[in-house]
């Protein structure tokens, strides 16, 4: 019998919530596969309330810390899952890799490409895996525009996208948080919800050949720090079109600095027809509609049905093992069974920071105000926009 891994979770925060609440759902499934070994916040009351949750399932209640570094100390783990603040990742990460814990961590995968390379360079140094968890490419509406796209063919060969939308935001401050602070968050929307936008494309069409974007804060946004107003960081617009190495073109344009008549919608289309759906970052969802070049229209409901119906068992348990759907505890069981069955997670740390790399094409275009080749962002040979990140932690 595999081995009951040892788990513990850092970053007690808003998201991994998804995430604990997926190990619980494992643990209800199979029951021997892990157990909580330790929770991590610095906000004890948060790691307490994961432990209390944890303890429901197993017959224990998991230790609780407040730094990595002393519950590295005091746990023999075999895998961790990190959901801490953007500039903390590759922290964490590389401080358990360093320990033989085997690691995955929330999209963005790293705060910068440096990050990224430091966390994957230290899996490959101590033999152990580093997963990114993305967990929309995993649900099957996005694994039905993958077949769609590659496999099946109904709508042709993907030719081009339109991933546009527009909105007002008011200006009143609202409550500071890391996200707002560059460095922490190495980046606004682009990098935040757009990880997950520019791991789809990249999942759908390959590796990118160049972009070229503005990036903009259109409106002076700020926010209330402690009572002190200061400057939120976060860009409130960008425009961006992406060229990708299989001839596929898209353009993703974002606002929220746009009174008026607002709209969102995302338009892919193929040499046959095309698929319409709504959300800028996380779609194509199932309500998403297929048009083919004769006007007829399909729900996207429907073709996700035919591809779940294309899929063998043996498929089917690999890609919602235990019969999730939801793309956090497909990406949960992902990381215990890779580290169990010695084999590479389905988002591997390279798979994220490739994603992440259109994200950083996007910031670097439109700092030095041109068109970037996405292999020299990927390589670090353009890092003028993420220097100032990189510096600040250290990372050279
Ligand atoms: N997949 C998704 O759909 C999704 C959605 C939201 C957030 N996220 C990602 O999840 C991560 C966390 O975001 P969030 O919204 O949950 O933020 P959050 O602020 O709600 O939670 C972060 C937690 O990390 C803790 N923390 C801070 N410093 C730490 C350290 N040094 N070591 C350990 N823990 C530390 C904080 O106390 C907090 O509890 C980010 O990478 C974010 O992009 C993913």
């Amino acid at each position: 019998m595999a081995k009951k891994l040892k788990l513990a979770i850092i970053g007690c925060g808003g998201m991994s919530h998804g995430h604990l609440d997926g190990y619980i759902k494992i643990k209800q499934g199979e029951s021997n596969k892990f157990e909580f070994a330790a929770m991590c916040d610095p906000v004890v009351e948060r790691a307490q309330a994961f432990a209390n949750e944890a303890g429901k399932v197993q017959d224990f209640i998991p230790k609780v810390y407040t730094d990595v570094g002393t519950m590295l100390k005091n746990e023999d783990l075999d895998a961790a899952d990190i959901c801490s603040r953007h500039c903390d990742h590759h922290i964490n990460a590389i401080d358990c890799l360093n320990k033989g814990v085997n690691i995955m961590t929330e999209k963005p995968f790293g705060v910068t490409i440096k990050a990224s390379k430091a966390i994957i360079e230290a899996a490959k140094k101590n033999g152990k895996i580093c997963a990114t968890a993305e967990n929309i490419r995993r649900g099957p509406s996005q694994r039905t525009a993958y077949w769609m796209f590659n496999e099946s063919k109904l709508i042709g060969d993907p030719r081009m996208f339109f991933s546009q939308m527009a909105q007002w935001r008011g200006l009143e401050p609202g409550g500071w948080h890391w996200r707002l602070d560059l460095m922490m968050g190495g980046g606004g929307m682009v990098m935040d919800s757009g990880a997950h936008f520019c791991d789809t494309i990249r999942y759908l069409f390959g590796d990118v050949d160049t972009v070229y974007a503005r990036v903009e804060q259109l409106e002076q946004r700020k926010t209330n720090k402690n009572g002190k107003i200061i400057k939120d960081w976060q860009e409130d617009t960008w425009v961006a079109t992406i060229n990708f190495k299989n001839g596929v073109i898209g353009t993703w344009t974002v606002t929220w600095s746009a009174p008026g008549q607002g709209f969102s919608h995302v338009f892919y289309y193929g040499t046959e027809g095309s698929l319409q759906d709504h959300d800028v970052f996380h779609g194509p969802w199932g309500n998403a509609e297929l048009t083919l070049k004769d006007g007829t229209k399909k729900p996207f409901e429907e073709i996700i049905k035919e591809y779940m119906a294309t899929l063998s068992d043996d498929e089917k348990n690999r890609l919602f093992p235990l019969g999730f759907t939801n793309g956090v505890h497909i990406e949960c069981y992902d990381f215990l069974d890779a580290i169990q069955n010695g084999r590479e997670p389905e988002v591997t740390g390279e798979v994220g920071m490739r994603a992440k790399a259109i994200c950083e094409s996007i910031y670097e275009s439109a700092y030095c105000g041109q068109a970037v080749k996405y292999d020299d962002v990927l390589s670090g040979k353009i890092n003028a926009y993420q220097s100032q990140i990189d510096n600040f932690w250290g990372l050279w």
